[in-house]
């Protein structure tokens, strides 16, 4: 049984559908915060039937500081402020740099990085007063460190390559308050998110094949694995950190001669 409340953005699909449902197994009170409210109704309604002890969907906009603010309010309410919280809701628009339009870009940073701020600000304010601790996991990219050889991706990386640095920095200020804040990076995981823009599932897997070391994509629920240890007590050494799960890929030089 987990004792925790855990509370997820983006938890009405991919990886943080996996999550919550995988604290829900465990016996979690689990919230879920997703911009399409009727996607976390639905995965709240999953989640009391694998086992959560406590469920609340909250629709959300993770990039509005209001939105956020009243989201921690209905969840405090509802199943108890969370210990556990995994900042994960985002977003992925490609376009080559020099033809980007401001608000595109802008949006991808709103909702990837801003959101991270603002949810994990609500989350650390109240872990902090409540003064027993905490775990935070912020959702990374390998796009934070390595560039995308499909292009057009300058966006979505400058917003996960701001939450590693956010990660980083925000672990050693509440370090002190027994809070850890790490981040996972996901590789290229199983999701709606990989289609993003009509791309061809078929010709991801098989480039998936060839590319990645273990030779396919992720599933999501190989990565919530990854949060779940990163939001329990079982890592509880481990604060700043970056836990890659993407099969080998980020291990892999380009340069096969
Ligand atoms: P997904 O598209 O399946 O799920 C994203 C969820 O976030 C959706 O339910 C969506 O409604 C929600 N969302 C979007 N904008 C929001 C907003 N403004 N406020 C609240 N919720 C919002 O995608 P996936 O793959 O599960 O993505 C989860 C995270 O993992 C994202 O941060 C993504 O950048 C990251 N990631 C995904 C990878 C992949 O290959 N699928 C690889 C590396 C990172």
């Amino acid at each position: 049984m987990w004792a925790e409340t855990v509370a997820v953005t983006g938890a009405g699909s991919g990886i943080g559908r996996a999550v919550l449902l995988a604290a829900a197994a465990r016996g979690a009170r689990v919230a879920a915060l997703d911009v399409d409210g009727a996607a976390a109704s639905s995965v709240v309604a999953a989640a009391l039937s694998a086992g959560a002890a406590g469920a609340v969907a909250v629709e959300c906009d993770v990039s509005s500081e209001s939105s956020v603010a009243a989201a921690f309010s209905v969840v405090a309410d509802a199943v108890g402020d969370p210990g556990a919280v995994f900042a994960n809701a985002g977003i992925e628009t490609n376009a080559p740099l020099h033809s980007f339009d401001a608000s595109s870009w802008e949006r991808v940073v709103a909702v990837n990085l801003v959101g991270v701020f603002l949810t994990c600000r609500e989350a650390l304010r109240r872990l902090v007063e409540a003064g027993r601790g905490g775990s935070v996991v912020c959702t990374s990219s390998p796009a934070a460190f390595v560039g995308h050889s499909g292009g057009g991706n300058s966006a979505y990386a400058a917003s996960k390559g701001g939450v590693s640095a956010f990660v980083r920095s925000a672990a050693l200020d509440y370090a002190p308050h027994g809070i850890r804040v790490n981040a996972v990076v996901p590789g290229a995981t199983d999701t709606a998110m990989l289609t993003t823009g009509g791309a061809d599932l078929d010709r991801i897997r098989a480039a998936a094949a060839t590319q990645v070391p273990l030779g396919r994509l992720g599933r999501p629920d190989e990565v919530a694995a990854a949060v779940l240890w990163l939001l329990s007590g079982e890592s509880s050494y481990v604060t700043g950190s970056h836990l890659v799960c993407d099969g080998g890929l980020m291990a892999k030089s380009a340069n096969d001669f």
